[in-house]
């Protein structure tokens, strides 16, 4: 048996821009999905998941059934299973033969809500079930791999952020294909809202890109968010947090006239800027899910805590550690 858990993630910036080719940073979170692998003897892939969702949930996936006592939607659950489907491919491709596995996933991110939870999931598993059967591979190729799943599940419309940024951990830049980690980032004092939902990652980036290619201005703003992104590099190199702060909240503004926000996003992101946080805007698809503010201070998640709207807010410091071995 072999556990191994990885990282979610914050967007600093660049969501959705990322897509297109702009650059994103992405920062993992100690907010961490773990996997347990076990080798079966038999050719079988058989997922039990428990609290995959703060809520909590089970499912339990093997001999083509799929039972979900849920209080998520049925559709998210099958998406989960069908990242760890496409995460157990990955290892057999590896291997070289059909290996069955029981897989056992926990987690403590928020499924669908833009901390990554899916990326997580699928690092974690691939990483855990290659160990199970005395492989380590890099965690380069692991997120490369991972990535390949996340794009088979989101119909060709992902990017390297999400995997990369969980396999590395720390604050990642991502453009394209070019991945690197970002050395010395300074300090970033997250501060989480969450609304107890969750986006349609798909819609959401199919609607961006239907917007994309109709407006020449909807183009640009895209283009802008790239621009945000290249400002913001600079501004995390120097540790000018009020700077990062700034264009966090610029950035959601573009978010926004994209179409990815939401009433209750919206809510928290104000929420956090009437408590003198330093900037906040959505973090990963949109639609719902998740805020990300900067505060050093409690202020901006007690102002979280009684904004309506808001189920959860916490404090997320950076993780520096990207997928490891547990056990
Ligand atoms: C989703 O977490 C982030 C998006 O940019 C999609 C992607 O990068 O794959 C919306």
């Amino acid at each position: 048996m072999t556990v191994s858990s990885a990282p979610g993630k914050v967007y600093l910036f660049g969501e959705h821009a990322v897509v297109y080719g702009e650059p994103a940073v992405p920062c993992a979170i100690e907010r961490r999905a773990t996997v347990t692998a076990k080798a079966r003897d038999d050719d079988r892939l058989r997922v039990q998941t428990q609290d995959l969702t703060l809520d909590g949930f089970s499912v339990e996936y093997g001999d083509g059934v799929l039972n979900a006592d849920v209080d998520v939607p049925r559709p998210l659950v099958e998406a989960a299973v069908g990242y760890v489907d496409g995460a157990i491919d990955q290892v057999r491709d590896v291997a070289d033969e059909n290996v069955g596995f029981t897989i056992t996933i926990e987690s403590d991110i928020p499924l669908g809500a833009g901390l990554g939870s899916s990326a997580a999931v699928v690092v974690a598993a691939i990483d855990a079930a290659t160990r199970e059967i005395g492989i380590e591979l890099s965690p380069t190729e692991i997120a490369d791999r991972a990535y390949r799943v996340e794009y088979d599940v989101q119909d060709g419309q992902a990017s390297r952020a999400d995997t990369f940024c969980s396999a590395m951990g720390g604050a990642v830049r991502v453009e394209g294909d070019d991945c690197r980690p970002i050395e010395n980032a300074s300090r970033l004092p997250f501060v989480i809202g969450y609304d107890g939902g969750t986006g349609d990652t798909g819609a959401l980036v199919s609607g961006v890109r239907s917007l994309r290619e109709e407006y020449d201005f909807a183009a640009d703003t895209v283009r802008t968010v790239g621009d945000i992104v290249r400002v913001g590099e600079r501004a995390l190199a120097e540790g000018d947090i009020h700077k990062i702060g700034q264009l966090m909240d610029f950035n959601h503004g573009l978010l926004s006239a994209l179409g990815v926000s939401s009433r209750s996003l919206d809510a928290m992101v104000w929420a956090a800027r009437d408590a003198d946080a330093l900037g906040a805007k959505l973090t990963g698809a949109g639609g719902g899910g998740c805020i990300v503010a900067l505060d050093e201070s409690p202020s901006t998640a007690t102002a979280l805590s009684y904004t309506p709207g808001c189920e959860e807010a916490f404090r997320a410091e950076l993780d520096r550690d990207g997928v490891r071995v547990e056990a």
